[in-house]
Formats: C-alpha cells, structure tokens, sequence
C-alpha cells in the first residue's frame, strides 16, 4: 500500500472536510459506470461513501477504476465534493457528498462472493456460517459485533467503577456441575484422563471468595455440551459476578444498576428500576413459566373452584387428583374455526396435557353473555356463567381450559399464552421487561434420572426458614436463587450460596451423594469452607442473550462472530474434525466406530448448498 489512509469513510460526513483531499481505504461495494463517469461505493465499517472517477480529470484513476469488481480492496485519494443539488441522496450519513477520485491503488482482488454483502439478507445461515467472514463483512453483521464490543466494554468500566476486580479462571478443571453434559479435553501426560471444560466458573469463584477477594467478576467463556436452539450454544460468554458479606437485595441492586447503566450507555435508553420481582410460585401461577414475559397480559386463571362439582369427569379427576383446572382468556378469538382451535390444542399436548376446552363468549340481545361450547353437555350454564366470571371474559372472547397435574396445566398454558400473544401481535416489540423471579425451590425430582437434582447447583443456600426440611420434605425446600428475566429470555440465574460445611453435607446427602463421592467431587470446596468462608453469593448473566435482546436479534449466532449451527458444528473450518491415530494413541484413546462419523448433518448439508452455486 503507497498512500497512507487518512479518515475512515464515515469520517467524510464531516462538512468541515469539503475541499479538502481525503486517502480512504476499503471495499467496492457497488460500481456503476454512467455515460463517461465511474461511481463506486466505497465501504469500511464506519458507513459507505460515493467515489467519482472523471475521465477527464483523473484518466488513469478512471481507467484503473473501470476494471474494479465487488469487493476488490482498493485505496483512494480524492476531493471532498458537495454533491450537486438534487442528488444528495438522504439515506447516507454521507449522502451530501461524493468524494471526485484523483488516484487509486488496487490492493487486493475478490472473487465473485457466494452471497451479497449487504443489509437484510435473505440467505440460508448455513452458507452465511460457511462464508462468515463475508457474512461479518455485510453491515448489520457488523453492528451487531460493534455493539456487543460496547456493551463489553460498559460492563467492564461499570463494575470497575464499582470496586470488582476480574480474574480470569482456568479452562482445564475437573467438572463443575450446572446440569449440561461437560466438553472434555483428554490427558495426554496422565494416561487416561480427562479435563472437563468449564460449564461456568462456579467454584472458582467461590474459592476467590474464601481467598478474600472480595467482589469479582469475569467475562467468563463457558461450555456446555447441550441441545442447542436460539438462544444456546456450546461455547457462549457470562458475566460472572460474586460477592462477599452480602445480602440477596446486594446482588439484584448492583445487576440494576448495572443493566441501567450499560444500556444507557450503549443505546440511550433509559430502564425503571427497581426491577419487578415475583416469587416462583406466583409466576408458575400466573404465567405458566419461570421465566414470565411480562409485556403482555393473558395471565392463567385457576377456575378449580367453579367446576369441582360439575358433571365432567376430567375436570372433577384433576381436582380430585391433587391437580387443577385452569384457563387463559384470548381476547377476540370467539370466532377461531375448530381447525384454529385444533392448533392450539397441539401446542398444550406438546407439553403434556390431555386436551383443550373452550368457551366462545358472544353478547345476546339482552346484553347476558352467551356461551358456546362443546362443554355444556357435562357443564351447567350456571358453571359455565362462574367461568366467565372468574376469568372475567367479554363479549368476542375465546376462554381456553386445560385441566390435570399442577406442572402440566400451568406449563401447558404458559406456552399456549405466548403462542397466543405472538400471533394475535399482543407482545409490544419496544418494550424492555426486567423481571426477578426468586424464591424457586432447591430440589426438583428428575424423571428421567429418577432422582432428586438441584433446582440450580449444589451450592446454593436454602432459604433459612426452610433449613430443617432438608431431611424431612426436601422438595418443599426453597431456595435463595433469583433469576433475572426480559421479555420472556433467562438473562440470569444466581444465589446467595452455601458457606458452612455441615450444610453444604447435608445438600450433598439429599441429593444421593455419599460422603465418599463428595469429597471425591468436591473435597477440595469443602476443605476450603473449613479456612474462613465468608458468606457470599453472586450470579451469571447470559452476556450473548443480553447482546441478542438488546440488538433486537433473535439467535445469539447473530452476536456472536464464529459461532456453532444448531448441530454443534462450524461449517466454516470442519470443526469439529478428526484426529490421526498418532494422536489418538498419543492420547491413550481408542475410537470405538471410527468409519462410522455421521455426515448427514449440518456440514453435508452446507456442501449441498454449495454444489448447488
Ligand atoms: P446458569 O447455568 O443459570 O447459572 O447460567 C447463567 C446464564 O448463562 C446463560 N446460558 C447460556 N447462554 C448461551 N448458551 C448456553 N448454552 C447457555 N447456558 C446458560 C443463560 C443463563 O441464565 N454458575 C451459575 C451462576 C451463578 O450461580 O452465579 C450458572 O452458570 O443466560
């Protein structure tokens, strides 16, 4: 490169630079020859800017320029012009000017890229991933990389300022439980064994805290070896945060004023606080979820009390059965078909409910709701009436029933109420809703593992009220774990931990852990409770969730700049691939069916895509 760039393209916008010669550097993006004059686009990740060649003026810039293709990598040196009226073109924070080429360099040639580098683009991801690094070249893309680089930097300054110090923990440790399957990295000098990958940095950060330092945290890299979906990837970024001598009020406190802070900082907005908070129990109940989107209405309606003594059997069982019978109300929805109805029937069966009753509420001519629905075979009108009443259904009304076990019903309603509120557009787009949701309990029992297993991880202190039901009642236990939700998405999970050893014993032997296998486990955590443990608690916020939110993005591949696809691969370099046998015998490791790797995933699926250019 001979010239030396001065100003970034975006930097032409400045009115006080007309006149003056600029050297930019960066991408064609557009050429356009038009009777004699060559126009370029020219883009780095700062904007684009019109670039004028004149045959006249500049012939051999011109004739340099007229071989140029998308995407070749150029220099230029020119005049800052004020575009001439009528052709300012408004869209453009450079749109008032062109900059009149004098000389060009060609630094680097492109070929045709597979897909257009441009905003909005309507491409298969799979091709995006294989090409991401024109994909991360497309605008938007870069935005969405500039702002989490913002954003990293407002955590940062933010908690800086607030006296945390990071300390970044080790990638190699023996496994830290938080429920996902661990990544493992084998052992070439210990025959046989294997490093687990953090699936976040949970003990070390206790252990920090026995050490004394006081208040930490750390953009944490963490792995979990889990089925992915939008908002999930093996390898994906918290901010880890723990804190001594603490209360819970401590930890939500400092996280609003973080989430104020940051999102002031990087998009101007301003967020109330404090937080809305609400127990497990009550957003289970009124939101059919732990982590409530609460934007919009439609809330659950426990209705048990109207129909325990009516004629239809499912509903009489479900109470009778120590279960219940709830209902969400779709406002307007009376006149959906059966097939309509049938749809939302499949969405409660997926979360194991029996079936879906409805009520269509319409006004007769007296002005006395009228009520239709297959229900009043079994169901008096008078029932019928209760139910209306109760849920406080209005004429034009679809009130939607599901009756059985507590779980069930609440999480089948839970869903159906976002199904609902997304299709009849109820969920403002705008709107940002922190919520606290606290209180959850600290055992759940495991069907597939037909055990007990904590709520959130083993070190988490139970509510002290509750201590004494370790033993007796276990899974009436609660917890100090606090969730921070938005819009619906756990941004966060946290809580004030464990620092005695009796209790974290007697946490370890709930949950089926011999003596033997805990110190075996965790030996080393309660040998450190037994040199001066500070009580302390903390929590980890989602960073790439909390980047995909607030970029109003809805995967987090989209923050992130080299992710994985759904499969767990990246198309773009092979990974995860093969290793040689030298390797594998270096490692002490036998593959049992080597030859036998599938392909029929996503990597096969993107050379189908790529045959197909
Ligand atoms: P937890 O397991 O709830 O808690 O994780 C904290 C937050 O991390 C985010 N998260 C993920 N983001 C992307 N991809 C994933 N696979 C993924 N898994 C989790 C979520 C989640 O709320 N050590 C505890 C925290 C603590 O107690 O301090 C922990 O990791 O946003």
């Amino acid at each position: 490169m001979q010239m030396k760039r001065t100003h970034m393209v975006g930097e032409v916008a400045d009115e006080a630079l007309i006149g003056k010669t600029v050297v930019l550097a960066g991408w064609v993006a557009r050429r356009r020859d038009l009777g004699g004059l060559i126009f370029i686009d020219l883009r780095d990740r700062s904007g684009v800017v019109q670039v004028v060649f004149n045959p006249e003026t500049s012939p051999r810039a011109h004739r340099a320029a007229e071989k140029l293709g998308s995407e070749d990598v150029v220099c230029i040196s020119g005049v800052v012009v004020e575009r001439p009226p009528g052709t300012a073109n408004p869209s453009l924070p450079t749109g008032n000017v062109d900059v009149a080429a004098e000389s060009l360099e060609v630094l680097s040639k492109s070929k045709t890229p597979p897909f257009y580098i441009t905003e909005n683009l309507d491409v298969d991801e799979l091709l995006r991933l294989k090409y991401r690094y024109l994909d991360l070249r497309r605008p938007d893309m870069q935005k969405n990389i500039i702002f989490r680089h913002r954003l990293t930097m407002a955590v940062r300054n933010f908690l800086d300022s607030q006296g945390f110090i990071e300390v970044e923990t080790p990638m190699f440790i023996k496994s830290t439980p938080e429920g996902a399957r661990d990544f493992v990295v084998p052992s070439r000098v210990n025959p046989g064994r294997f490093f687990a990958l953090p699936q976040s940095p949970q003990l070390f950060k206790q252990l920090l805290m026995v050490s004394g330092f006081d208040k930490y945290f750390q953009l944490a890299r963490c792995f979990r070896d889990e089925d992915l979906r939008a908002d999930r990837q093996p390898e994906f970024t918290q901010i880890d945060i723990e804190m001594s001598f603490i209360s819970r009020d401590d930890v939500l406190n400092l996280v609003e004023a973080m989430m104020t802070d940051c999102i002031e900082k990087t998009l101007g907005t301003t967020v109330a606080r404090p937080f809305p908070r609400m127990s497990y129990a009550e957003a289970m109940a009124r939101y059919g979820s732990d982590k409530p989107d609460i934007r919009f209405g439609m809330e659950l309606i426990d209705i048990s009390d109207a129909v325990e003594n009516c004629g239809f059997r499912v509903f009489r069982s479900a109470i009778e059965t120590g279960g219940t019978v709830a209902a969400i109300v779709g406002p307007g929805c009376s006149g959906f078909s059966r097939q309509q109805i049938k749809e939302l029937e499949e969405v409660v069966k997926d979360f194991g409910a029996a079936g879906l009753m409805s009520i269509a509420v319409s006004c007769g001519e007296d002005g006395e709701l009228v009520l239709n629905s297959q229900l009043t075979k079994f169901v008096r009108e008078d029932e019928l009436q209760k139910i209306a009443e109760i849920t406080a259904a209005k004429d034009g009304d679809l009130i939607l029933i599901v009756a059985g076990p507590v779980k069930v019903v609440q999480e089948s309603l839970g869903r159906l109420r976002l199904h609902l509120g997304a299709e009849l557009g109820l969920i403002p787009k705008d709107e940002m809703a922190f919520l606290w949701v606290t209180e959850f309990p600290l055992f759940e029992f495991s069907q597939e593992e037909e055990r007990i297993v904590a709520v959130h991880h083993p070190f988490t202190s139970p509510l002290e009220e509750d201590i004494d039901l370790m033993e007796t009642d276990p899974l009436s236990v609660r917890a100090n774990i606090y969730d921070l939700v938005l819009n619906g998405v756990e941004l966060g999970s946290g809580s004030i931990r464990i620092h005695k050893r009796d209790v974290q014993e007697r946490v370890f032997k709930a949950l089926g852990l011999s003596e033997e296998e805990a110190r075996e486990k965790f030996g080393f955590l309660l040998e450190a409770f037994e040199y001066g443990a500070p009580p302390h608690g903390g929590i980890a916020l989602g960073f790439d969730r909390l980047v995909m939110l607030l970029s109003g993005r809805k995967t987090i591949r989209d923050v992130i700049a080299f992710p994985k696809t759904q499969k767990a691969v990246c198309p773009m370099t092979g990974a995860p691939g093969m290793i040689s046998d030298e390797q594998l015998a270096e490692l002490h490791i036998e593959v049992a069916d080597t030859g036998k790797i599938d392909t029929s995933g996503d990597t096969q699926d993107c050379l189908e895509i790529l045959k197909g250019l």
